[in-house]
């Protein structure tokens, strides 16, 4: 389950052309599981009308604080009391003003102000001209914004309504989920610093011809996006794969299984978990050509000399900081039969202290796994799920067992 199904979250719209996106924004929270309830301000509804986000959220929507469907007469009260998390998306500059005031004049910043603030968080999605927004005046409202607790998002850079360009559009409505799926996450891995390998290596031939794998990288991915989603600091070392940079995320993107070696074991040194889900190539091929190999009628077929490459899992778990206890390391073992015997066989030999275990055919390239964790106490399952949803369970398997084994 990702952490936004099931939540209820206020979406709140201030002034500025970016509600257009609040449209789709609505939409996206919905699928992701969310129950929305639309808050707009005055200034709001000259951009889009509350019969649009009404159509979408399938709700009501409020704009003012005396609106007299609330029996009560307290929409501010009422609407927060049962919400987990209020979004104000698009956040002008002049409703992140008043709102670091405390101000309340209408109903989206009094229902900003008397939500309870230790079990409602408040999500702020900024717009603006990129004067606006670095005007002094809005760089310290937003740095008061965040001492007072509330969460602050970046903004996009890029051509803007005005016909300006630069830093200030509203980020995009799939970067707005991701940021609330994070804050709607347990903090399970908060201050923890994760590597993650990903994708397959690229084994060059010549300089058009490479061996390579069918891994996919989207176990990898989607480990790293919800390490991010705990709260952790991620890099991501990746070979080629068809996939954007996950949120949050450092990637550093690499090619053979040289490069990769070298990037992981200079990173280990800077983090407190290695996650290896990359499918590395076993061997290279031993003498690259500079040069396209020809074929010419009647030639025989190149005869191809292999070396081992270096098994990057295990070195880092030979290193000085995973045996100091400082470094956590996860393998990845896809199989094509005995899974269970197999992947107890490679923990040992890798020498780490979890061996997640997969089938090869079955997860390669596909949205879908399952997953066999091996440990020193036995092995449990994670049964077939989306790679997003177990990378969100493996995540929290990770985290739960990390006290233990930094205390050794
Ligand atoms: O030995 P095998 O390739 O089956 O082991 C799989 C695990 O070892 C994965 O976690 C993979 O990322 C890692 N590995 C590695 N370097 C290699 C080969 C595998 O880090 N050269």
């Amino acid at each position: 389950m990702n952490a936004i199904w099931g939540k209820k979250i206020v979406l709140g719209l201030s002034g500025g052309i970016a509600c257009y996106k609040a449209a789709e924004l609505c939409r996206l929270l919905i699928k992701a599981g969310a129950q929305v309830q639309v808050v707009m301000t005055e200034s709001a509804a000259q951009f889009i009308t509350p019969v649009t986000m009404q159509a979408l959220s399938n709700k009501e929507v409020f704009t003012s604080q005396w609106d007299a469907r609330a029996s009560n007469n307290m929409a501010h009260i009422n609407l927060t009391r049962e919400a987990d998390l209020v979004l104000v998306a698009p956040a002008s500059a002049d409703f992140m003003a008043k709102l670091l005031h405390g101000q309340a004049d209408e109903l989206l910043s009094l229902l900003c102000l008397a939500r309870p603030i230790a079990s409602c968080p408040l999500v702020l999605a900024p717009a603006m001209n990129r004067e606006m927004w670095q005007h002094p005046a809005t760089v310290r409202n937003v740095a008061q914004l965040s001492r007072d607790g509330a969460h602050v998002l970046g903004v996009g850079a890029g051509d803007q309504a005005c016909g300006e360009s630069g830093d200030g559009r509203m980020l995009e409505p799939e970067e707005i989920v991701q940021e609330v799926a994070r804050v709607l996450t347990p903090p399970t891995l908060l201050g923890r610093r994760v590597l993650v390998s990903a994708g397959p290596t690229w084994e060059a031939i010549d300089p058009v011809r490479a061996i390579t794998n069918r891994s996919s990288g989207k176990m990898g991915y989607a480990l790293a996006s919800a390490a991010w989603r705990a709260g952790a600091q991620v890099t991501l070392v990746s070979g080629p794969v068809a996939l954007p940079a996950p949120r949050g995320v450092s990637r550093i993107l690499v090619e053979s299984a040289k490069q990769m070696h070298e990037a992981i074991m200079a990173g280990a040194q800077q983090h407190d978990v290695f996650i290896a889900t990359a499918a590395v190539a076993d061997w290279r091929v031993k003498d690259f050509s500079a040069h396209k190999i020809k074929k010419t009628p009647g030639s025989a077929a190149p005869q191809l000399e292999f070396i081992q490459n270096p098994d990057i899992l295990a070195s880092v778990a030979l290193g000085e900081r995973a045996q100091a206890h400082a470094l956590y390391c996860v393998g990845f073992a896809a199989e094509t039969q005995d899974l269970a015997r197999y992947a107890h066989e490679k923990r040992l030999a890798k020498g780490v202290p979890l061996m997640v275990g997969n089938w090869g055919p079955a997860t390669f390239g596909l949205d879908d796994n399952e997953l066999l964790l091996v440990d020193e106490h036995g092995s449990s399952t994670l049964p077939k799920a989306s790679k997003d949803e177990l990378a969100q369970q493996l995540v929290a398997e990770i985290a739960q067992r990390l006290p233990s084994f930094f205390q050794l």
